[in-house]
């Protein structure tokens, strides 16, 4: 899996084409999108068009299992075989490369909506299949049910939601891959003027965090923060709609992060943690 992929979510279906293909042209190889971002329809588009052979790219999506307050009922096993089918329509493709449940809200179905991850995987519809937003006793769910375990977990991670010990020692001991969202969160335009921003307000309008030590490398906050979850192992998912900033999260490979500057941006948050990517007063990891 490419360490950089684009990140879709609040790229709308009529817009994200035209963004698709600009990163492939600019050398992206990982696309991230989901069920619920609606916009995997526009992706397959760009797919289609381009002239880089399907084995070149790496697709991951995602299945909406449902949530709390919702109208719709958590996804069954047959719901969940059938949003897969809907993606692989979507995208235009004949295999997903990752397949995720989006996060584990689903406390009744979530061993129901594995086991179709699993079948799925069986019968060749998607090449791995992982999970998002899952902490040590959502997968050991899996576990204890003697299931295949995901290959993936994709979470939040920036240095003011940096992964948990005990998380991150159970995906290591069981090779789950960490795979980050969200690392340019600390940013104050991040998500500016969405309704999906969790951010406390002087997060908004502060000064940019970590400025100094991005100035030390000749490189802009956000390439420090991607190269930082880089550096820590973290394959990364930054989303822009700016051309410019494509090229710039990119931009990667021409500077090294020293391990006193990586322990020094890991630890510049540390006893503020707080998750910014979901409603900013709760925490998906910490769902029951
Ligand atoms: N699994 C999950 O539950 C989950 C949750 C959240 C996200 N994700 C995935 O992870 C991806 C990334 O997360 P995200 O979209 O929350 O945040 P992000 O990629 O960390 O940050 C995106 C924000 O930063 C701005 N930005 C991007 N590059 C910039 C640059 N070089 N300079 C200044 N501003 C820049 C973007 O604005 P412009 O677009 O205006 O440039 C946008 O507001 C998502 O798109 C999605 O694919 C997954």
């Amino acid at each position: 899996m490419p360490m950089v992929g684009l990140g879709t979510w609040l790229i709308s279906n009529d817009e994200v084409s035209k963004i698709v293909t600009d990163a492939l042209n600019l050398g992206y190889r990982h696309i991230d999108t989901a069920q619920v971002y609606r916009n995997e329809e526009g992706i397959g588009k760009a797919l289609v068009a381009s002239s880089l052979l399907r084995e070149d790219i790496f697709i991951t999506t995602k299945m909406w299992p449902g949530m709390f307050g919702q109208e719709e009922p958590f996804q069954n096993f047959k719901g969940a075989m059938s949003a897969c089918d809907d993606s692989l329509t979507f995208l235009q493709v004949d295999e997903i490369d990752l397949y995720l449940i989006h996060n584990p809200f689903a406390k009744e179905n979530r061993l129901e909506q594995w086991e179709a991850m699993v079948e799925l995987k069986k019968q060749g519809k998607v090449k791995n299949i992982g999970v998002s937003n899952y902490n040590v006793k959502h997968i050991q769910e899996i576990e204890m049910a003697g299931l295949e375990m995901p290959v993936a977990n994709q979470i939040e991670i920036h240095p003011w939601h940096v992964v948990r010990t005990e998380l991150a020692q159970y995906m290591d001991k069981h090779k789950i891959l960490p795979i980050a969202y969200s690392t340019l969160a600390p940013i104050p335009n991040w998500r500016e003027g969405s309704q999906w921003n969790g951010k406390p307000e002087d997060m908004k309008s502060g000064a940019i965090p970590c400025q100094n030590i991005a100035d030390q490398y000749g490189v802009t906050v956000p390439q420090l923060f991607l190269k930082w979850a880089i550096q820590l192992g973290y394959a990364v998912l930054p989303k822009s709609v700016h051309y410019n900033r494509l090229q710039e999260n990119l931009d990667l490979d021409h500077f090294t992060i020293s391990r006193d500057d990586i322990n020094a941006i890991s630890n510049i948050a540390k006893d503020e943690q707080q998750c910014l990517a979901w409603s900013g007063s709760w925490d998906p990891l910490d769902t029951d």
